[in-house]
């Protein structure tokens, strides 16, 4: 069932991070002001039983779940039981508890690494389970794909209106800039910033040359009201299996990239690729055709998209950096 009433309760689960403050904030713009939310102190969603007793004591009748173990490759490599365990009970606990409470629509959030790792470009929903998948985040993947199978099979079983969204690589404000475990877009950034008024060259990784997607955390927030709102009949025949990608369908070169982000920074920095370092895959491009045929568009173009996210890193990770100083 859609959202349809502006007092209607929704549970963001996650809300501190990235994804989550991001819906949570699109919930307000669009008047929806009925938001529950938990920080991990308040529930861990690790407990099922608190998990449980919140949906009863809440009973929120949407949930938009954006909480997870999230990380990059080297956090995905030192610690995959963590990935694969704490993903799958974070998921269980919050999609069977919204089962068993009645919650009207459900979405989860995944990410495009649940496709095969040499599935053809751009990326189509169909593509699930077709092949191997890339071994350095094998774990969160296959428990981001226990999660899909849930909601697709409680839809089975039970006729309840769960959907899963897979956004591509986002950014925006509140994204984590720590270069141990940042993806590639913010430890640019920070690394253009450093250099910045230095005689220094920037470093990167790889030739330059791999093509990637970008998606602003506003335009995911506006897809999922946008999916909250929309007409079960028509999500459901525009997602056959209750899967969605989120992208801007369209990619660039991590030097494309690069020079985008040294103009947003207003550096005059060489840019050094180091090509001893792996590139990973040639290309990542997700296709949105099921999205986009349900009126959604991405709204904001990558250059406003790295404007802001360079102003929020200015007043809150620069700051932060220098008063640690
Ligand atoms: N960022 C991306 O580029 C990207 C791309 C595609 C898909 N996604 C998907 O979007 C979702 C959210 O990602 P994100 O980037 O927003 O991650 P994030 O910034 O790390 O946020 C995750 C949130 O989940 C919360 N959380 C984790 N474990 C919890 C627990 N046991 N109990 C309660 N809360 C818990 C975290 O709480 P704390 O604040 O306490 O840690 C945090 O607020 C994930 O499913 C991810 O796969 C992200």
């Amino acid at each position: 069932m859609h959202l349809s009433s502006s007092s209607e309760k929704i549970f963001v689960a996650g809300h501190c991070g990235l994804v989550g403050s991001g819906v949570v904030r699109a919930l307000r713009d669009s008047g929806y002001h009925h938001l529950v939310t938990r920080s991990r102190t308040e529930l861990d969603l690790l407990d099922q039983a608190a998990t449980d007793a919140f949906f009863a004591a809440e009973t929120p009748e949407f949930v938009v779940l954006a909480a997870a173990k999230v990380g990059g490759i080297l956090a995905n490599d030192q610690f995959p039981a963590d990935f694969l365990a704490q993903n799958l009970r974070i998921q269980s606990n919050v999609i069977e508890a919204a089962f068993r409470h009645g919650v009207k629509r459900l979405v989860f959030l995944g990410s495009t690494c649940i496709y095969p790792k040499l599935a053809p470009q751009p990326l189509k929903e169909e593509y699930l389970l077709t092949g191997p998948l890339e071994p350095t985040n094998e774990w969160y993947a296959i428990a981001k794909i226990a999660g899909v199978k849930l909601c697709e099979s409680l839809r089975k079983q039970h006729g309840v209106d769960f959907i899963s969204l897979m956004p591509t690589n986002m950014y925006g404000p509140g994204d984590n800039f720590d270069l141990q475990t940042s993806h590639v877009l913010p430890a640019m950034i920070r690394k253009f910033h450093a250099a910045k008024g230095t005689s220094d060259a920037v470093e990167l990784w790889g030739s330059g040359r791999p093509k990637r997607e970008f998606l602003y955390v506003d335009d995911l927030s506006s897809a999922v009201v946008h999916v909250l709102e929309t007409d079960e009949k028509r999500l459901h025949a525009a997602a056959p299996g209750g899967l969605m990608n989120v992208g801007v369908g369209h990619d660039l070169a991590i030097s494309e990239l690069a020079e985008a982000i040294k103009k947003t920074i207003g550096s005059s920095n060489k840019i050094v690729y180091d090509a001893t370092k792996p590139d990973g895959t040639p290309r990542k491009l997700v296709d949105v055709s099921r999205l986009f045929s349900l009126g959604w568009k991405p709204e904001v173009s990558l250059e406003d998209g790295l404007s802001r996210t360079y102003s929020w890193y200015l007043k809150h990770v620069d700051l932060a950096a220098s008063k640690a100083d």
